[in-house]
């Protein structure tokens, strides 16, 4: 299920100095004047990441669909615009576009490898496929000194990801080349700048002072967001919203919907009910854990003990998508019947986070075939039980939730654990999910976590764990030979999952998760490490 939500709408205002925290643009935005750089989002992987750097440095920045209006945009609040890359050719019939009137509006604009050539496919220029291509790691040297490049070094390593380059673009003056982009960075009239390479990318050297360039010295921006503050205007709004309203939250012990319940405690106390499904699919120990740090948090949970339920409904079914949907809908049933339970029921407290609500977006308008976290299954029962939404950290990203979960002293396990799918370990059986293969995928999961904390990787991956499925293979027991499961680890390393590769784990490490799992998880001959790279996999294989 997804839910709709609609952009920021409201009057332009001029800049202000003082610094607000997220809870003060809470109020802001009531009022109808968030500033912010909009991101125009062309398709590129690192379009979240621009909004990111935005915010690391202090302004305000949401992420919206290329082609949105200029009106919107500065009724919004926009004060500078940022085009993201994407993987389209500016010449081709259905490359993405933006408002041509976006160029009217006097905002400063930063365009970012396809945005750049946009820029300059509309502005008079020519584009065309490059003979040499840049990928990765490049040598950039700037020409002139400008503002976006002011006291940075001449000669910079950047990242870069293109086909086509700039060839020629009138009225513009070269800021930067590479050896194969003469035209890699300009400036055009009007502050309208664009850059060939990535200063959103890590690997970009003072990529993030380019950016911040932009920001403060083209654009003139003040600094305008800042966690410190977030929680008591965050509660103080939560107070507001609801009153003496009842609320429920569908708490899973993610780091999203926990900090969610505890801000919301914080607001309204006992008003608040959590509801804590097991649907018998989480890890081992993990549900004993997680109700005994509820506990020590004081939320009220009530936990649904829906094991069974869910291993009914899953029987016999093995294709992937049937099982995420009926344990997307048997978690809605089971919830819905908890929730009537608990009488007259106001509020659903939700923690969507800032990602979640542009995948919905995403998938809402069509752009792209999207998969929506499993929390937004409950994203019904608004509508089916006339609740009104709460959602006190949807603006912010999961970096910024985890300061905020400190914040709140949530414990380093919940804050620091790998990410875990909706639909728990079926995501991480291939076929049938059986007794048997969820007791493999548990016990040699929790090998898998438990040797990388031994040897120093938990907390260097983005996730680890262990894969089952039907395929059987040969062992020796003793002086018998004896067939059994193969079980197939997977370690990667990622940021923010869109894109992923494997961890080069030393062979010690490697063999020592074998070793154990072939010894301590019954019925396992085989262990296998998972070297494909997303894409063309995905994390989890199912
Ligand atoms: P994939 O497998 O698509 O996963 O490469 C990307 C990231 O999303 C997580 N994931 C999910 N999270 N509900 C969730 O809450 C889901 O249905 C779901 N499917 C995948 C996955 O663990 C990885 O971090």
């Amino acid at each position: 299920m997804i839910y709709i939500f609609s952009l920021g709408a409201g009057k332009a205002c001029p800049m202000s100095s003082t610094i607000l925290t997220p809870g003060d643009e809470f109020d802001r935005m009531e009022q109808g004047m968030r500033q912010k750089v909009a991101v125009l989002d062309f398709g590129g992987q690192y379009a979240h990441l621009i909004v990111r750097r935005c915010r690391e440095l202090g302004v305000y920045s949401e992420l919206f669909p290329h082609d949105v209006s200029a009106e919107s945009l500065v009724e919004g609040g926009t004060q500078a615009i940022i085009f993201s890359g994407g993987p389209k050719s500016v010449y081709e019939r259905d490359a993405p576009m933006c408002d041509l009137e976006v160029f009217k509006l006097g905002v400063p604009i930063l365009g970012i490898c396809y945005g750049a050539q946009l820029i300059a496919h509309l502005k008079g220029g020519v584009v065309r496929r490059a003979e040499q291509r840049e990928f990765g790691r490049t040598e950039f040297f700037v020409d002139r000194e400008d503002e976006l490049f002011h006291g940075i070094r001449k000669k910079l390593t950047v990242w870069m990801s293109h086909s086509d380059r700039i060839e020629s673009l009138p009225n513009s003056e070269v800021l930067g080349h590479t050896e194969h982009s003469p035209l890699a960075a300009f400036r055009l009239a009007d502050r309208i700048y664009g850059v060939q390479f990535h200063p959103e990318v890590h690997h970009t050297e003072s990529g993030k002072e380019i950016i911040g360039n932009f920001l403060f010295r083209v654009c003139g921006l003040q600094r305008n967001w800042e966690l410190k503050g977030f929680v008591r205007r965050a509660i103080e709004e939560v107070k507001r919203e609801v009153g003496d309203g009842k609320v429920i939250c569908a708490l899973s012990g993610g780091i999203d919907s926990t900090t969610t319940a505890l801000l919301v405690h914080k607001a309204v106390g006992e008003n608040l009910t959590c509801i804590y499904v097991d649907h018998g699919l989480m890890r081992k120990n993990e549900t004993e854990e997680l109700l005994e740090t509820f506990k020590k948090l004081k939320l009220r949970v009530v936990h649904v003990d829906a094991r069974e339920r869910f291993m009914r409904r899953l029987r016999g079914v093995s294709d992937p998508e049937e099982k995420r949907w009926i344990i997307g809908e048997e978690f809605i049933r089971v919830f819905e019947e908890e929730a009537r339970k608990l009488g007259k029921v106001d509020f659903l407290a939700q923690g969507t986070i800032y990602p979640d609500r542009i995948e919905s977006a995403r998938a809402q308008s069509g752009r792209r075939a999207s998969r929506i976290k499993s929390h937004h299954n409950v994203a019904a029962l608004p509508k089916k039980m006339n609740l009104k939404l709460v959602e006190p950290i949807k603006d912010l990203y999961k970096d910024e939730v985890k300061e905020i979960a400190k914040e709140l002293g949530l414990p380093e396990e919940i804050i620091k654990r790998h990410p875990f799918p909706g639909p728990g370990l079926a995501a991480r059986i291939i076929g049938e999910v059986t007794e048997e293969k969820l007791r493999i995928c548990r016990e040699a999961s929790f090998i898998v976590e438990e040797e990388l904390r031994r040897s120093g990787w938990y907390d260097k991956v983005w996730q680890a764990f262990a894969i089952v499925g039907d395929d059987l293979a040969t062992g020796v027991l003793g002086d018998e030979r004896v067939l059994g499961h193969v079980v197939i680890v997977r370690v990667v390393e990622s940021v923010e999952a869109m894109t992923a590769d494997f961890a080069r784990l030393p062979y010690g490490v490697l063999e020592n998760i074998s070793r154990r799992i072939t010894n301590e998880v019954k019925g396992v001959t085989w262990v296998a490490y998972a070297i494909s790279s997303k894409p063309p996999s995905t994390i989890e294989p199912c």
